[in-house]
């Protein structure tokens, strides 16, 4: 049962848990008239202290896709934080007038602060350069539809891998299953961190391999997950400049992959893919944000206890 659950990261939630979620929100996609009015008179805040189009948007279309309403903010500047307010004090004055909080700051652990000071379940819509959990529940459904399962696959992660918090999420989340292999393709300066690498997926007995050459192991992935170079995590503007266009995805350089390989984005793009391979079939980044709505609608007729 996930009513009244908080989502701060991956791990949160079982195995059954998140396919159960996939299950439904394959269902919702079927037939969009299921759970129509589910959230009837039900109040979701969306908090949002840092910029978002696609996790905002997509939990707000959830919601109003489920006959529920939306309030919140969309930039810290208009909330009360700039008056000095705790974190804590905001969080519990919004569960006052809401049922259910998404909330995305630059704070890594800002979520896990605010689910503890919350009496009303509270989403992970990204903390700093932590994690993102509903991101890591949009990539599964997305390589559950595409590819069928998890198992046995061999995902390649490329580009930021130290800021990027989507990458964070999907890796610990993907070591849960059976015979997966990851390769993580960045410049050393951008590595995956070692809590996840040496931590997590040591302990799981996860097989990984590091390297800064995308076009290498290209021929051996079946999911290439991109990502921006995180410009608002730099310390400085000079390494973001040198680092910002380490890989580009070409069409000339996807000629070497598998053809069934398909290759995600958590959005936005910046450079990282060219704009001629959304052309090729094996693009799968405008599905995966659909699939984001899906599965968040899944998420929230879960939490709010509505089924
Ligand atoms: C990501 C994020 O905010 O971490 N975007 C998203 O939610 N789809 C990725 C990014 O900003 O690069």
């Amino acid at each position: 049962m996930l009513k009244g659950r908080h989502l701060i990261e991956p791990g949160d939630f079982t195995i059954e848990e998140l396919d159960g979620l996939f299950s439904l929100a394959e269902r919702i996609e079927a037939d969009p008239a299921y759970l129509r009015e589910s959230c009837r008179g039900k109040l979701l805040a969306t908090l949002f202290f840092e910029p978002s189009t696609r996790t905002r948007l997509s939990f707000e279309a959830a919601m109003l896709r489920l006959g529920g309403s939306c309030l919140g903010f969309a930039e810290p500047g208009s909330s009360s934080a700039v008056k000095g307010e705790s974190l804590a004090d905001t969080i519990r004055t919004v569960a006052c007038y809401a049922d259910a909080i998404v909330m995305r700051n630059p704070k890594e652990g800002a979520a896990l602060v605010a689910s503890r000071c919350s009496e009303i379940p509270v989403v992970n819509a990204g903390d700093g350069g932590h994690h993102h959990p509903t991101q890591t529940l949009t990539d599964l459904l997305t390589i559950r539809r595409l590819r069928g399962g998890f198992n046995g696959l061999t995902v390649g992660f490329c580009g930021d891998l130290k800021f990027g918090r989507t990458v964070h999420s999907l890796a610990m989340a993907l070591a849960r299953y059976a015979g997966i292999r990851m390769i993580f393709i960045s410049p050393p300066e951008l590595s995956a961190p070692e809590y996840i690498t040496r931590g997590a997926l040591a302990k799981a007995g996860v097989e990984y391999q590091e390297t800064d050459r995308l076009e290498k192991v290209m021929p051996s992935l079946d999911v290439l997950y991109m990502t921006r170079v995180q410009r608002e995590r730099f310390f400085n503007e000079e390494d973001y400049i040198r680092l910002k266009d380490s890989y580009i995805l070409t069409a000339e350089k996807m000629e070497a992959a598998k053809k069934d390989m398909i290759i995600l984005h958590p959005l936005p793009r910046v450079n990282e893919i060219s704009l001629e391979v959304d052309a090729d079939p094996r693009a799968a980044y405008f599905k995966q944000a659909k699939y984001g709505m899906y599965v968040r609608m899944a998420l929230l007729s879960s939490v709010l206890g509505v089924l």
